[in-house]
């Protein structure tokens, strides 16, 4: 065929069908997952769905905002049909670090399930046909593959503890190997993402890769321009089992400079909030602890403040809560149950403020406040990190994590009247 000859044949035959191959040339500017908060184990889990491997299949995934790859149980159920070993030394491999190759020609690693606290060392790296939705920030748009997308071989002992038909979690951390960086190399986009999880398991949250819009379905508003900003802190080490020694951790750390309730002042030893050489300390957002908990001294100024400005006697708590009302004792507004704003100082006096849909946990006439007392672990320690802000805090604000310039914007939908589950789903035609 000349050349002419094979531009009218596309021509004529792209009329009818889109042509597959196009897609090399067609560069997304963001990509697109439905994340959906699962209820199928004792604790909610916020799973999203990929397309993997050949014939493409759906894979689900625990979603863990600060973990730093990708992995999969490839012992089961995995027809490694196009799968294959990330070799050694190679590019794909230096990625994930520099002390791989032990195994000789073959990449190694290590893997962490954050569910269920289980690690296992030695395991495979592969690299597999991964499938997802490019997005104009509308609706779902036009497929892109990546032929070669590098994962960590999970196990079935690894997978335990994660939802049912889950094989997998999807790390959204900061390492040159989680979703975001592959995909925002691969497409030369930006290093960002975002991540609005739904209250509700009928209706789907999203995750955006890439930057802005971001546009709320009905009312065409793009959230990304709405955003308040505050920038992420780094910890200089990784307390994730059987990472390399000195490593910095990938999770997403903010700056809590002090807690007000109804305005006013919480007295906190402000140490525990900012983070020490020795990586302990100070506030990690995370999408794998169901509700924020706290060090016992932080727990227990907040808790007291909270029940003096609620001012309503507490009843007996509902574990694993420590301060509760009776539901009739507290009201009802747009914005969830009628009690006083919870707000996070960041730097500079930015604000995140906590409102009662976020902060408050609902057991039919008992409502508590959704934070929990971290105590000791069992060797009597106190936690690392002193504020872990966790998923039913995240409920129904977009954050956007800015890879490159290092910080984090957020806005709580109810500000707009509206939720994570009003993104549109609905592929454009
Ligand atoms: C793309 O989005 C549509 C609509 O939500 C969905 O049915 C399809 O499975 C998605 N494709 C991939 C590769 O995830
Ligand atoms: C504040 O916390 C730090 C770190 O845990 C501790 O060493 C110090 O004793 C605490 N200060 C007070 C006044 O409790």
């Amino acid at each position: 065929m000349t050349a002419s000859v094979r531009l009218l044949f596309l021509y004529i035959f792209s009329l009818f069908i889109s042509f597959p191959t196009a897609q090399t040339t067609f560069r997304p500017k963001a990509l697109v997952l439905p994340v959906t908060k699962d209820v199928s184990t004792s604790i909610p889990q916020y799973v999203t769905q990929i397309k993997q491997r050949t014939p493409l299949v759906p894979v689900k995934l625990t979603v863990d905002l600060g973990g730093g790859y990708l992995w999969v149980n490839c012992e089961e159920g995995y027809v490694p049909s196009t799968s294959k070993p990330v070799h050694c030394p190679s590019a794909q491999c230096s990625l994930f670090g520099s002390n791989n190759c032990i195994g000789g020609n073959v990449c190694l690693y290590s893997v962490y399930n954050s569910v269920a606290h289980v690690a296992l060392s030695t395991v495979y790296i592969n690299a597999d046909v991964v499938s997802i939705n490019s997005t104009d920030g509308n609706n779902p748009g036009r497929i892109v593959s990546l032929p070669n997308f590098p994962f960590v071989c999970g196990t079935s002992m690894i997978q335990e503890g994660l939802a049912i038909g889950v094989t997998g979690m999807a790390g959204l951390g900061r390492s040159k190997v989680s979703f975001p960086s592959q995909f925002a190399s691969a497409f030369s986009f930006p290093r960002k993402f975002a991540i609005c999880l739904s209250s509700s398991p009928s209706t789907d949250g999203v995750i955006f890769f890439g930057d802005g819009p971001y546009n709320l379905g009905y009312l065409k508003a793009d959230v990304s321009k709405a955003l308040t900003f505050t920038p992420l802190v780094t910890n200089p080490v990784s307390s994730v089992p059987l990472s390399i020694i000195g490593e910095p951790s990938v999770e997403y750390f903010i700056g809590v400079k002090s807690i007000r309730i109804s305005g006013k002042n919480v007295p906190l030893n402000t140490t525990l909030l900012s983070i020490n050489r020795k990586g302990i300390g100070g506030t990690k957002i995370s999408t794998v602890d169901p509700y924020t908990v706290m060090e016992t001294s932080i727990y227990k100024s907040v808790s007291n403040a909270f029940i003096e400005a609620v001012r309503a006697p507490t009843v007996a708590p509902v574990a694993p809560f420590g301060t509760c009302f009776a539901f009739h004792d507290i009201g009802s507004t747009r914005m969830g149950p009628a009690v006083p704003v919870i707000d996070l100082v960041l730097k500079n006096g930015v604000v995140w403020s906590i409102i009662g849909a976020n902060s408050m946990v609902q057991f039919n006439d008992v409502i508590c406040l959704g934070f929990v007392d971290a105590g000791l672990d069992s060797l009597g320690y106190p936690p690392r990190t002193s504020i872990v802000i966790g998923a039913h805090q995240l409920e129904n604000n977009l954050l956007q994590f800015d890879l490159a310039t290092s910080r984090l914007g957020f806005r709580s939908l109810f500000l707009d009247h509206t939720n994570c589950a009003n993104f549109n789903f609905t592929p454009s035609a």
